[in-house]
């Protein structure tokens, strides 16, 4: 008796790849061999570009949004995995560098509404960004963080399930919690990771 993934495996690998070339044929650019699994949520496609081999979990919401500036930029690199339920959304640049995994609801956000009018409730004011979102090569994001703007996450760096990154996080870093916190650091002196207590 054929395991049921011998039988399945196969239609559903058609299908999935069937729905990949669909969902994203309106983005800027998409690499060989790119995976997206269903339901993807995109409303702005044109200013996104995917490298090779990205795949992207259930349910995630991959978007630009328009309200700031007309082209914002969001691009991912060669060998990305985003995993389920994640958000990542550009109203002005985000760029994810290469070999980066990513596990599930990892929210990646360069913007957010302006609070700052008491008169108008934070629905009603304008989209407003502190800056780019820059991941560089090989690094780790837990699941559930959030990265915010103007934030530059350095090569190999290791962002902590459910932290919450609001600053720069140095080159191969360990960084959690709620606000980001260094904890450890490679030291290629000594060619081991260190606590930074
Ligand atoms: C960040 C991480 C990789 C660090 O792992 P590690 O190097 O083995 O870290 P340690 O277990 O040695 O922890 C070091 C300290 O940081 C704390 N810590 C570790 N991860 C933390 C996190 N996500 N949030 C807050 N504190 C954390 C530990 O409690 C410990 O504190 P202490 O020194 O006061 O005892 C790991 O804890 C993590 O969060 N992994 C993500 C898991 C995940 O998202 N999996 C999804 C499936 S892929």
């Amino acid at each position: 008796m054929p395991h049921a993934q011998e039988v399945f495996g196969p239609v559903l690998n058609f299908i999935f790849n069937l729905y990949t070339k669909l969902v994203t044929r309106e983005f800027k650019n998409v690499g060989e061999n790119c995976s997206i699994r269903p339901v993807l949520n995109t409303t702005n496609p044109r200013n996104i570009s995917l490298g090779n081999d990205v795949s992207l979990g259930i349910f995630c919401w991959i978007d630009t949004n328009t309200s700031l500036k007309q082209t914002p930029s969001l691009v991912i690199g060669n060998r990305v995995h985003i995993g389920a339920y994640s958000m990542i959304i550009a109203a002005d640049e985000i760029q994810v560098g290469d070999n980066v995994l990513m596990s599930e609801r990892v929210i990646i956000l360069d913007h957010i509404h302006d609070y700052t009018n008491i008169q108008k409730a934070v629905i009603d004011q304008p989209i407003v960004s502190k800056g780019k979102i820059v991941i560089e090569n090989d690094c780790f994001i837990g699941a559930n963080a959030v990265i915010m703007g103007n934030v530059h996450i350095g090569k190999h760096a290791v962002i902590g399930a459910n932290s919450v990154i609001t600053k720069n996080v140095p080159a191969y870093s360990v960084v959690v919690g709620v606000p980001g916190r260094l904890i450890k650091k490679y030291d290629f002196k000594k060619k081991k990771w260190l606590s930074a207590k």
